[in-house]
This record gives C-alpha cells, sequence and structure tokens, in this order.
C-alpha cells in the first residue's frame, strides 16, 4: 500500500490513536518483556520505524539503548517530540531512509507492517537488512493469521509466524526468539519474532 494513503489514513485518526494507544501502559507486559528481552543492553543505534506517537522509542531509551522513532505522519512525530523532547524523532518512510548500508544495530517495527502488501514485504525486509550490521536485531510485531482484513484505518494484513519467519530467512535474517498469544475475546491473535542478520 501507498505511503500517501498510510499517512492520511493515520493523520485522521492521530488523536485517537494517541489516545488509545500512544502510552506504554496499553501495551501487553509480555510484549514489554519481548522487547526487553531482545534489545535490552543492545549497543548503537535502534530504529523505531513506523514508531507512531513513540511510547515504545521511549521504553527502549529508558532500557538505555539509544533509539530514535520514524514514521510517516506529522502527528505523530510531532506528539513524539513534545512528549519526550530528548528523543530523536523524524518524519519518514521506511522504505527509503538514508540510512548507510550496516549502520545501525536494531531495527523495530512494531505492527508498522502490517498494511505491507504480501508481494511488498520482501523488499522492506531487504531494507531492513541493508541497514542493520552483521547481527543485528530485527523485532517485528504482527497480526497472526492468514490474509488482509478491514483493519480501523485501512486495509492491513495478517502472517503465519512460520510464514513470516521464512520470509525472514530469504531475507538474510536467522529467528532469535518467538511469541504467539492467541486471540481473546477482545483482541485478535499476535505475534512477535526476533531475528538477527545474518
Ligand atoms: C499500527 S501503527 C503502529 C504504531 C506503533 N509502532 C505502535 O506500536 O503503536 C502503524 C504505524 O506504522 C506507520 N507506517 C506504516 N508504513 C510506514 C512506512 N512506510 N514508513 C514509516 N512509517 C510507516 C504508520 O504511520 C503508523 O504510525
Amino acid at each position: 500500500m501507498g505511503d500517501t494513503t498510510i499517512r492520511r489514513s493515520y493523520t485522521e485518526i492521530a488523536d485517537l490513536y494517541i489516545r488509545l494507544f500512544g502510552d506504554v501502559s496499553s501495551v501487553d507486559p509480555d510484549d514489554l518483556r519481548f522487547l526487553e528481552r531482545n534489545f535490552g543492553g543492545c549497543g548503537g543505534v535502534v530504529l523505531d520505524v513506523g514508531c507512531g506517537p513513540g511510547h515504545l522509542t521511549a521504553f527502549l531509551v529508558d532500557l538505555g539503548v539509544t533509539a530514535h522513532g520514524i514514521d510517516l505522519v506529522p502527528a505523530f512525530i510531532d506528539y513524539a517530540r513534545a512528549n519526550r523532547p530528548e528523543i530523536t524523532y523524524e518524519v519518514g518512510s521506511m522504505s527509503t531512509l538514508d540510512v548507510p548500508d550496516g549502520s545501525v544495530s536494531g531495527i523495530l517495527a512494531w505492527y508498522s507492517l502490517i498494511h505491507c502488501e504480501p508481494t511488498e514485504l520482501s523488499a522492506v525486509l531487504a531494507e531492513f537488512r541493508r541497514m542493520l550490521s552483521q547481527g543485528g536485531m530485527l523485532v517485528v510485531g504482527f497480526f497472526e493469521g492468514e490474509g488482509s482484513f478491514a483493519h480501523k484505518v485501512t486495509t492491513a494484513y495478517r502472517w503465519q509466524v512460520d510464514e513470516m519467519s521464512a520470509t525472514l530467512h530469504v531475507a538474510g535474517f536467522a529467528e532469535a526468539d518467538r511469541l504467539h498469544r492467541p486471540a481473546t475475546d477482545t483482541t485478535r491473535p499476535h505475534a512477535a519474532l526476533a531475528a538477527r542478520a545474518k
């Protein structure tokens, strides 16, 4: 899906998104432990790509990680900067970042690949691999399952965990950790993978 559509769709609901999800208290504690386990102690820069309101970037910074946030939506970046002025947040697209090869130690893509069409996913992961140093850590969080659905913001895609892991493998990553949470009455099935750049 094009950046313009995603930017417009999130801009329309930015205030609501920030209110509902823009704080770490809205994140499942298991997910926070997963992030801490896989990024805690990470030297070098970690990019939170598709950071939204920036709360997970701030979570990583509070763990002692040098994390920077990047998002397509200016309203999210304005909020993130106002909230945590000492953290670097920039407007940008994860697929066209002016970041040198092998220059970052980690990338977090937490629900920011969900609008990426299956045919586009490999190219985005290849771009992540290009930016990461060897052994660098990529963490992705996503809806677990198959096919697309009408997400509140704009069309979103689910992936089976094994399918995502295999796609990561082809893009030059080796799975290091995974998390799976079945659906509840109020939440969709969730998965996260951590993978190291080979
Ligand atoms: C579901 S939100 C997740 C936001 C945040 N990671 C969180 O956990 O709350 C998806 C985010 O990805 C961003 N996004 C989607 N495609 C992007 C792209 N190509 N470059 C940068 N950000 C993107 C959207 O603007 C949106 O803020």
